[in-house]
């Protein structure tokens, strides 16, 4: 019975099986891969090859819809597809996947599509080998049990070096070199081996006989027409429009209004049975009310235990996002409040600040991260915003034993009153071609990092573990490692422990008045030398003024740091002689328009990017 409905399946008029017998005709799996190494263009083939997106229709990458996404050519957001594959055993197979983002800082998306698959297809660019991200998400994948596909992709380049990239995978994963499909994405090679071997080697759906409902939320979604939309991985039992649902965290009931699937376009369905990857609209009404990695199941019939949910994750890096016209506040508030229903990495509190206003701090997992949602709020929400300088979390202990987490330099207290301040440490893997050893530990010292252990990983490259401040790696280090190894170097984090440290706050002044939003916690050490750069930078990047206006950098009362601002000596209309009036007010709208853009701090006025460009120059 299951090869023929298998085999009639090929036609569209093929009737609905039952889902235990769906199940096991169902595969789900995920792409990881070291950013770039190619997931996305990868599966565009795989979407053209089951003809789930004709040629015709395929634009390049198109799992990654998001503008910014496209621009940036990284992957932010998962996207689920479903796929239907004629295998070469003569069934027709139902093949979920789910792309994933390879940037450290969207790590925790990657483990939330491994928790909704089964198995994981792991890509190597066959003219890089290896990174850092490759060895982190394959060690991922493997502690959640997946059955990972070793593929060697971009074989049609030059470049391509098959012999090392098979020595890494026996030598670095101790992954069989023979499980290894070629493939090129770019080329369309491989892609039918590909296929064969996620319905050969992945197993099918687990946990299929629990006796009642249970779905994994892995994401969800706001939409202004149709509510909340929560993205599924159902697990065991089936779900469809009418029936009651409840959410095992909370206990909350709604009604179930619409399920589908993703091809990759929302696509309505009857049921999602077992093994099925797909959404769920209710009658859920708030984004609050949805909790990633919540199980859903019957409200009249519910399971006893909940799926195990995913791990927790945890903000690293935090900034203030202000509106630059206090109108906006609650636009702003608006957009953080859907922008984090889709990001449950992302997390914000109001706060005010004297030069900019009120605004909210928010915490993200790095600085690709925080960029990614400032620009989405420009962008989606259409609010311009100004930004604080970012800072770690800290945990400071006073002399009474009370200790205190600050995330915001300017709640540091008062210095009398702290016995010590510790900071945030990363424990990072660095992989790097051998000759590029000695540069790169001077930058590690200089980040005041240490080297733990040096591994040689196949003779060409080494593996650096190291413990490096967090605060230390949020502007610039990515950059500097990429440009000191001509970007063959990659790496890998988390979070290690909190270490005691010499730290100070440091103030910045313009014409003397403290600017809260540019308090900053430094190492003692690098005070003096980042107050001056700091000083410099706002000095430059702060327009003219009518008269003199001092940057300083002060650590308590004492000054550390001093710059001038430049003078103001052009008149905009001064070369328009005569009665050109037209030209005249072109140049004084002109003006103005500059000057509404600016944010007036006391009697200075500073662009409202001056924050961002301060900081993104700040190395
Ligand atoms: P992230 O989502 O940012 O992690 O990137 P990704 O892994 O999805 O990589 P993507 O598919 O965006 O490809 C990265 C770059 O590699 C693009 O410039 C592609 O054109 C190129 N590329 C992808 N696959 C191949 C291939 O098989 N051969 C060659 N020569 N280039 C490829």
């Amino acid at each position: 019975a299951l090869v023929s409905w298998a085999r009639r399946c090929v036609s569209e008029t093929a009737p609905t099986p039952p889902p235990e017998m769906s199940a096991k005709l169902t595969r789900n799996f995920c792409i990881i891969a070291h950013v770039d190494h190619g997931k996305t263009t990868l599966s565009d083939r795989l979407l053209e090859y089951t003809s789930t997106i004709t040629k015709r229709n395929m634009t390049d990458q198109h799992l990654d819809s998001m503008d910014l996404e496209k621009e940036r050519g990284i992957t932010i957001k998962m996207h689920p597809v479903v796929m239907n594959y004629p295998a070469k055993d003569g069934m027709t197979y139902k093949l979920h996947l789910t792309d994933t983002p390879g940037h450290v800082d969207f790590a925790y998306e990657v483990s939330r599509s491994l928790a909704a698959c089964e198995g994981a297809l792991l890509l190597i660019d066959a003219g890089q080998g290896v990174e850092a991200q490759t060895v982190a998400n394959a060690h991922l994948a493997e502690q959640q049990g997946l059955k990972i596909i070793p593929v060697i992709n971009k074989i049609d380049l030059p470049s391509a070096n098959l012999e090392l990239c098979m020595r890494q995978l026996e030598d670095i994963l101790t992954i069989p070199a023979e499980e290894a499909i070629l493939a090129s994405g770019k080329s369309g090679i491989g892609i039918q081996d590909i296929l064969e071997a996620v319905v050969a080697r992945i197993p099918p759906p687990r946990w299929t006989d629990y006796p009642t409902l249970r779905a994994l939320v892995f994401d969800s979604k706001y939409d202004a027409y149709r509510g909340v939309i929560s993205y599924v991985r159902v697990f065991s039992g089936t779900i469809k429009a009418g029936e009651m649902m409840s959410l095992m965290s909370t206990g909350q009931r709604s009604e179930v209004k619409e399920v589908g699937v993703f091809r990759p376009g929302m696509e309505k369905i009857a049921t999602l049975g077992p093994g099925d990857v797909g959404y769920i609209i209710s009658s859920i009404k708030s984004t609050d009310d949805i909790k990633i990695g919540d199980t859903i199941t019957h409200a009249n019939k519910p399971a006893e235990e909940m799926l195990p949910g995913y791990k927790e994750v945890r903000p690293m890096v935090y900034c203030g996002l202000y509106p630059l016209e206090s109108d906006d506040y609650e636009k702003l508030k608006v957009a953080l409040g859907k922008l984090r229903l889709n990001d449950s990495a992302l997390i914000y509190s109001s706060e005010s600040s004297v030069a900019l206003g009120f605004g909210f701090r928010c915490g993200f997992l790095g600085l690709l991260h925080m960029e990614v949602v400032q620009e989405r709020i420009r962008r989606e929400y259409d609010v311009e915003i100004i930004s604080t300088y970012p800072s770690v979390v800290y945990k400071v202990k006073k002399h009474n034993g009370d200790i205190i987490e600050v995330d915001n330099p300017i709640n540091l207290p008062d210095p009398g009153t702290i016995e010590d301040i510790s900071e945030p440490t990363i424990k990072a893997a660095i992989h790097i071609p051998n000759e590029f050893l000695g540069d790169m530990m001077s930058l590690i010292m200089e980040k005041r990092g240490s080297v733990d252990q040096t591994d040689t990983l196949d003779g060409a490259r080494v593996m650096m573990t190291c413990t490096l401040p967090l605060n230390e790696i949020l502007v610039d280090f990515n950059d500097r490692l990429k440009s000191i190894t001509r970007g063959y170097g990659s790496m890998d984090y988390e979070l290690g422990e909190y270490r005691v440290a010499d730290l100070v706050r440091m103030d910045i002044l313009v014409n003397q008045d403290p600017v809260d939003a540019f308090a900053s916690i430094v190492h003692r050490s690098k005070a003096e030398g980042q107050g001056r750069t700091l000083c410099e930078k706002l000095a430059d990047i702060i327009p003219p003024q009518m008269f003199k206006i001092a940057v300083q950098a002060a650590i308590g009362g004492k000054i550390i740091a001093r710059d001038n601002v430049r003078e103001m000596r052009k008149d905009v209309t001064s070369k328009c002689y005569g009665g050109d009036i037209s030209r005249k007010r072109k140049l004084l709208d002109k003006q103005k328009e500059g000057k509404k853009k600016m944010k007036l701090i006391g009697k200075v006025s500073i662009p409202p990017d001056a924050f961002i460009q301060v900081l993104k120059t700040n190395s």
